[in-house]
């Protein structure tokens, strides 16, 4: 059987597959994004296909694999980048990576929301520019987690958007990406938010629709955002969001520790490989 592998992967995940002797592998061995001309070049006739969430696998790459390709599997948590009804319908099957990145994301989660509520970024800027020419009472305060309320949306107890907007000191969105959820923190949203809270996205870009987010920031409806995510990604280095003082951009790094995406690369390829012997895999997605 013959896989394709559509990035360089960290090496815990490629030894794993090579040393299982189940089947071939062609690699574009990059750590950059392969084009779109060589992803369909690769995956053609192939059994599996080893790919990542910057890979938009859709009717085209599905139909350049043909009729061969029985498993995908991605090395992400999200799977927003499948056309999951065009996979269900060929009789595909998806193997991911849920779970195993919960705590890196977690704590970059907290890591951006204290940079964000108590501007860190601002205040090195401030170290290297001459801004720090004294103490100051009144200087780069920021807002403290001390006695504050956090709501978080994509997880447990299912709270209605608008009252975790107006309850909410900070608003942190760890949500998937659906229907559903697409643009859902809305100028309707930030509305409800309190002036003084901060939103934090470490999800995806696409939750948020970032022209209502920037005209929150701007008018002072909301204090603050840190965005580890964004629409698209890389966010042009022009965008505006990266124009304002009170928002925080990281380029989604939230699962990025080296025990994390080592993890990540050994379950994407123990999900592909017992995909390939039609064995159960350790993480599929039920479509
Ligand atoms: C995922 O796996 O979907 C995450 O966004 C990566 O950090």
């Amino acid at each position: 059987m013959q896989v394709f592998v559509t990035r360089r992967i960290p090496r815990e995940g490629l030894a794993a597959l090579s040393q299982a002797g189940v089947c071939s592998i062609q690699q574009w061995e990059s750590d950059e994004p392969i084009p779109r001309s060589e992803l369909l070049a690769g995956v053609a006739g192939k059994h599996g296909l080893l790919c990542l969430l910057s890979d938009r696998i859709d009717k085209e790459v599905l139909d350049a694999a043909g009729s061969n390709l029985k498993i995908i599997s991605t090395l992400s948590a999200g799977f927003d980048h499948l056309a999951l009804e065009e996979i269900k319908k060929r009789g595909i099957r998806v193997g991911y990576t849920p779970d195993i990145l919960t705590d890196a994301t977690a704590e970059l989660s907290v890591a951006l929301l204290l940079a964000t509520c108590r501007r860190l970024p601002e205040s090195v800027e401030e170290v290297k520019n001459g801004g720090w020419t004294t103490w100051k009472p009144l200087w780069m305060c920021g807002y403290g987690l001390s006695n504050s309320s956090v709501g978080i949306i994509g997880l447990g107890r299912i709270v209605p958007l608008a009252k975790l907007a107006e309850e909410s000191d900070f608003v942190v969105v760890t949500c998937s990406l659906t229907p559903d959820t697409k643009g859902m923190c809305n100028k309707d949203f930030f509305s409800r938010m309190k002036k003084t809270s901060v939103f934090i996205n470490t999800s995806r870009g696409a939750v948020v629709n970032q022209e209502d987010l920037y005209q929150a920031l701007v008018s002072g409806q909301i204090a603050a955002a840190g965005l580890d995510v964004a629409t698209p990604e890389p966010l042009p280095t022009d965008h505006p969001l990266l124009s304002l003082k009170n928002c925080v951009i990281l380029p989604h790094i939230g699962s990025a520790t080296y025990a994390t995406r080592s993890a990540m690369s050994v379950l994407s390829a123990n999900n592909l490989l017992a995909g390939l012997k039609g064995e159960s895999m350790p993480s599929e997605l039920q479509l």
